[in-house]
C-alpha cells in the first residue's frame, strides 16, 4: 500500500448537502451565482445538486454544468437508474461530469430505511455504479451512515463499487458520530482491505452533530483520504457539515503535522462565506473560526498589549491569508492604555500623560453606552468637538401594503429639525431602513444583522447589532427596545451617526 500524495480535493457540497438543510434553501439563479464563486474559490469539485430531487434542481444543475468549466461538477443520485439517468441528463455537456451514486449501508439503515438485506444492498451499489459508469468515467459511489456499517461489509460493497468502475469510494459520517481516533483507523482499514485501494481515492464525508467533523475530517486525511467534502460556513443537514474554511486553514497553517495541500485560494474565503450568507440570509457566529467577526478582533487590554508587541502572540495566521484587511484592535470596556496609544497614534495624535489620562476615562465612560469606541468617537473626544446626539427617532410606523411594506419614519436631526419620510420594501426591515436612508441622506450595505431577544415576559427587550463596512472601515451600532423593529431602527441610526462624525472630523484638515 503507497502512501497516497499531497494533494487534498476539497468538494464542496455547500448547494446539495447545504442547500437542503432548514433555512438554507436556495432559488436556481442563486445557486449558479455561488457555484461560480466556488469555482473562483478553487474547489476540486462542486456537488450542485441532487438531479432527480426537482425539475428546478435538475435546471440548476444543468446550467453549472454548462456554465462552470473548470471544476469538476458532481451530481448525486441514489441507486436507483431514474436518479442516475437524471443525473446522465443534467451533466451533459459539462466539462468535467461526476455522478455520485450512494446507498445506505448500516444495519440499521438496510432494517428501517431500505429494508434490504446485504445483498440486495450489494446488488443496487452494483448495478447503480455499472449504470452511472455507461454514462461518465468520472463516479463516485457512497456508502451512506458508513461510519455505523460493519466494516467487513463496508470493504465488500467498497469491493463491488470498485469492480464496477467507482473511482472515488466516499465514507460518510452522516449522523456526526464518529471520533477522530475511529475515523483515522477506519480509514487506515479501508486503505489496507478494500482491493485495488491505490487505484481509487478515499473522501471523508463527516456531519457536525457532536461538533467533530473538522477534526473527523482531519483525523480521515491523517488515515489516508485525498478528497473531503465539506460546506461554506459549515451549513449542511441538521449541525451541518465539515466547515471548508476551518478545514483548509487547518490544513494550511499546520501544513507541516498534516504534509497535504489543497488548491483553495484561501484570501477569497471570507468574500465566498459573505455571499452565502446574504444568498441564503444566515449571519455566521460572531466568534465563528476564520469568517466570524470576531475572528482577528481583539478587546481586552492584556491581549491587545501582545499584539502591539508582535501580532503571533495571539493570532495563528494573518488576516490577510483569509481575506481580511487587517486584524482589528476593538477599543472597549476591557481595553487598555497600550491600545487607545496606538489608535491615537494611528489616527496623528500624541497626547501628554494627563490628556491621555482624562481620554482613557472618557472612552471607559464610553462603554457604558456603547459596546465599542470607534475612530469617530476618539476623534470627538480629543478635539473636544460636543457631541451631537445625531439623527434620533421620534416616531415610525409600518403599513402592510400585501406584496410589500411601507415605512413612516419622523426623525430629528442634528439640528433638532423634524424630518419625515416614508418607503416601501419587500418586508418591515427592508422598508425601515430605506425609509431611514431617506430621511438621513445615508446610505450602506449591511455587513451583518442580528437581532436577540433579552428578558422574558413583561421586561423582554430585543437587542439589534449591525454593522457596515464602508472605505475599509467598520461599523457598529447597536439599539434597544422592547419593539425589535425599533431596535433596529436605532441600532441603523447608531451606524449612520458613527459614519456622519467620521466624516464630518475627516474634513478638519489637521486630521484629515
Ligand atoms: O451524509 C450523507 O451520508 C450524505 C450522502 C448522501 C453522501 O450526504
Ligand atoms: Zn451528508
Amino acid at each position: 500500500m503507497n502512501v497516497p500524495g499531497p494533494r487534498v480535493r476539497i468538494f464542496d457540497t455547500s448547494l446539495r448537502d447545504g442547500e437542503q438543510s432548514p433555512g438554507f434553501t436556495m432559488s436556481s439563479a442563486q445557486k449558479i451565482t455561488f457555484a461560480h464563486a466556488l469555482a473562483d474559490l478553487g474547489v476540486d469539485v462542486i456537488e450542485a445538486g441532487f438531479p432527480n430531487s426537482s425539475p428546478a434542481d435538475f435546471r440548476a444543475v444543468q446550467t453549472i454544468a454548462r456554465e462552470v468549466r473548470a471544476t469538476t461538477i458532481a451530481a448525486l443520485a441514489r441507486c436507483h437508474p431514474g436518479d442516475i439517468e437524471a443525473c446522465a441528463r443534467a451533466l451533459d455537456g459539462a466539462a468535467s461530469p461526476r455522478i455520485h451514486a450512494f446507498i445506505s449501508t448500516s444495519p440499521l439503515h438496510r432494517r428501517f430505511k431500505l429494508n434490504m438485506s446485504r445483498e440486495q444492498v450489494i446488488e443496487h451499489a452494483h448495478r447503480g455504479v455499472t449504470l452511472a459508469r455507461t454514462h461518465v468515467d468520472d463516479v463516485e459511489f457512497s456508502a451512506e451512515d458508513a461510519f455505523r456499517t460493519e466494516r467487513e461489509f463496508l470493504v465488500e460493497v467498497f469491493n463491488v463499487a470498485v469492480a464496477a468502475g467507482a473511482t472515488t469510494l466516499n465514507v460518510p459520517d452522516t449522523v456526526g458520530y464518529a471520533t477522530p481516533d475511529e475515523i483515522r483507523a477506519l480509514f487506515q482499514y479501508l486503505r489496507a482491505n478494500v482491493k485495488d485501494a491505490d487505484g481509487v481515492v478515499f473522501s471523508a464525508h463527516c456531519h457536525n452533530d457532536l461538533g467533530l467533523a473538522v477534526a473527523n475530517s482531519l483525523a480521515a486525511i491523517e488515515g489516508g483520504a485525498r478528497q473531503v467534502e465539506c460546506t461554506i460556513n459549515g451549513i449542511g443537514e441538521r449541525a451541518g457539515n465539515a466547515a471548508l474554511e476551518e478545514l483548509v486553514m487547518a490544513l494550511k497553517v499546520r501544513g507541516g503535522w498534516f504534509g497535504v495541500e489543497t488548491g483553495i485560494d484561501t484570501p477569497k474565503l471570507l468574500e465566498t462565506s459573505r455571499l452565502l450568507s446574504r444568498i441564503t440570509g444566515n449571519q455566521v457566529q460572531r466568534n465563528k473560526a476564520i469568517v466570524g467577526l470576531n475572528a482577528f478582533a481583539h478587546e481586552s487590554g492584556i491581549h491587545q498589549h501582545g499584539m502591539l508587541k508582535n501580532r503571533d502572540t495571539y493570532e495563528i495566521m494573518h488576516p490577510r491569508d483569509v481575506g481580511w484587511p487587517d486584524s482589528q484592535l476593538v477599543l472597549g470596556r476591557h481595553s487598555g492604555r497600550a491600545a487607545v496609544v496606538n489608535r491615537l497614534r494611528a489616527l496623528g495624535f500624541v497626547l501628554d500623560d494627563a490628556k491621555l489620562d482624562q481620554l482613557i476615562a472618557d472612552a471607559k465612560a464610553l462603554t457604558h453606552t456603547q459596546h465599542v469606541v470607534s475612530d469617530a468617537d476618539l476623534l470627538r473626544l480629543v478635539t473636544g468637538n460636543p457631541d451631537d446626539a445625531g439623527w434620533r427617532i421620534d416616531s415610525m410606523s409600518l403599513i402592510d401594503e400585501g406584496q410589500h411594506t411601507r415605512a413612516h419614519v419622523a426623525l430629528s436631526n442634528p439640528d433638532n429639525h423634524t424630518v419625515k419620510r416614508d418607503a416601501q420594501g419587500d418586508g418591515p426591515i427592508a422598508a425601515l431602513f430605506a425609509a431611514l436612508a431617506k430621511a438621513t441622506g445615508v446610505d450602506f450595505e449591511l455587513e451583518s444583522y442580528e437581532v436577540h431577544s433579552m428578558g422574558t415576559g413583561r421586561d423582554a427587550r430585543g437587542e439589534a447589532n449591525l454593522s457596515a463596512r464602508i472605505g475599509g472601515e467598520s461599523f457598529s451600532g447597536q439599539g434597544t427596545s422592547r419593539d425589535v423593529l425599533e431596535a433596529s431602527a436605532i441600532a441603523w441610526l447608531d451606524v449612520a451617526n458613527r459614519l456622519l462624525r467620521s466624516h464630518a472630523m475627516q474634513r478638519i484638515p489637521a486630521f484629515a
